[in-house]
């Protein structure tokens, strides 16, 4: 078997590595469950280097998971009288809290909304390197890694959002990218969950996913990869272990172009720092579940946006219907202001499928398009500021209910 370009990229084919050089270093935080993060935490490794002040959180989910939140209450000089409300951030699939702050201070958007006076708080979801702690299983377990998008909506942002509510006082700014949106609607279409958030910015929504137009993950779909890894006992998805890399060179053995891997996956990314490869690399990918991709899979065969279908039998003992119930976008209340960012290269979060998203929204949302943006354009283009975040800020500050702001 051919073995895939990443193993020979050029630095310019960039992050073909995101995803793969690496593999063989399997990280092992170390965690103690309950208390806050020692010098091993995002915190400590990226946020307070350089000159913000940064505290970690755990907060348990009702299914047992152990996450971490990271607040940076204020920039690096903190503005007097100036206390803004608190801003929730929730990372992508293969991504973590840190995704938020791994570009320059100027270019990231944890750090520009810190330096903006809010109070900004990030969300790092099951079985990513900041929340790998389950209090009965651990991650080599199969059941630590039984979950879908749908419990890290109804679990993970419920702990997450309801912790940010009480420490603050206040309801929450949500901002979410990629799988952080698809999150974001199927949670906000729950009361218990929409009660808890002002407002919401939503990077490359996604709630249909029919549309895709990524060679890659059309051919991962087409080869049933899913359910192939399922049938081989594989469940947790870790890119950096050997059988990661394996399952790349299968996907890209003659059929999809992987000397730009992350274009194939992602589409073409029009401002991405090709040198600040390395450094991603050091934090990302992390891990999911394949039950996961298996559920966002099924949303690309199916054309629905509804919870993780078990098959007949199981759903009617999961659901008590032989189809899994579909969210409802028409269930989200029109009195929730939203904003959202999309791309014109984004090959993930389809103009089409985000036309029928718009449309079944009762509310109007705000809406920013810029067309040489690619999917992950949104969180480290290096002109991003500019591009999407001077908007993206507006839109908060008009919708934050901080009487000082
Ligand atoms: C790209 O990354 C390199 C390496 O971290 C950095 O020195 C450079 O300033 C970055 N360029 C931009 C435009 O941010």
């Amino acid at each position: 078997m051919k073995r895939a370009a990443w193993t020979s990229c050029s630095s310019a084919s960039l992050i073909s590595i995101f995803l793969f050089v690496n593999f063989f270093c399997l990280i092992e935080p170390s965690f103690v469950s309950g208390v806050p993060q020692s010098n091993e935490g995002l915190c400590s490794l990226i946020v307070r280097p350089m000159g913000y002040p940064c505290t970690e959180y755990i907060v348990q989910t009702e299914d047992g998971y152990l996450l971490t939140l990271q607040r940076i209450s204020n920039g690096r000089s903190a503005l007097r009288g100036y206390n803004g409300p608190p801003v929730f951030l929730q990372h992508g699939l293969f991504q973590g809290g840190d995704t938020w702050f791994l570009n320059s201070v100027d270019e990231s958007l944890g750090f520009i909304l810190a330096d903006h006076g809010f109070d900004v708080w990030v969300g790092n979801v099951r079985g990513t390197r900041w929340s790998s702690k389950h209090i009965t299983l651990s991650e080599h377990e199969r059941a630590f890694w039984d979950w879908s998008w749908q419990d890290l909506a109804q679990y993970d942002l419920a702990a997450m959002l309801s912790y940010v509510q009480t420490e603050t006082n206040s309801k929450v700014l949500y901002i979410g990218h990629s799988q952080g949106t698809i999150m974001a609607l199927a949670a906000f279409t729950m009361p218990d969950m929409v009660k808890m958030v002002e407002a919401s910015a939503l990077l490359c929504p996604i709630s249909y996913l029919d549309h895709i137009s990524s060679n890659f993950v059309l051919r991962a779909v087409s080869m049933h990869l899913d359910q192939m890894l399922l049938s081989l006992g594989i469940h947790q998805l870790n890119f950096r272990s050997k059988i990661g890399v394996e399952i790349m060179d299968s996907l890209c053995d003659g059929h999809v172009d992987c000397g730009n891997l992350l274009g194939a996956i992602t589409g073409d990314n029009c401002c991405f720092n090709a040198s600040r490869v390395e450094y991603y690399l050091e934090y990302e990918p992390h891990s999911s579940s394949t039950k996961n991709l298996h559920h966002l899979f099924q949303m690309i065969r199916k054309g629905t946006f509804a919870k993780y279908d078990f098959g007949w039998w199981e759903n009617l003992k999961h659901y008590h219907s032989l189809h899994p119930p579909a969210f409802n976008l028409g269930d989200i209340p029109e009195s929730l202001p939203l904003w959202i960012g999309y791309g014109g290269n984004d090959a993930l979060a389809d103009l089409t499928d985000l036309k029928r998203t718009i449309k079944e929204l009762k509310s109007k949302p705000e809406q920013l398009y810029i067309e040489s943006y690619g999917h992950i354009d949104f969180v480290f283009s290096v002109k991003a500021k500019d591009d999407v975040y001077a908007d993206l800020i507006r839109f908060l500050r008009s919708r934050g209910r901080s009487t000082s702001y």
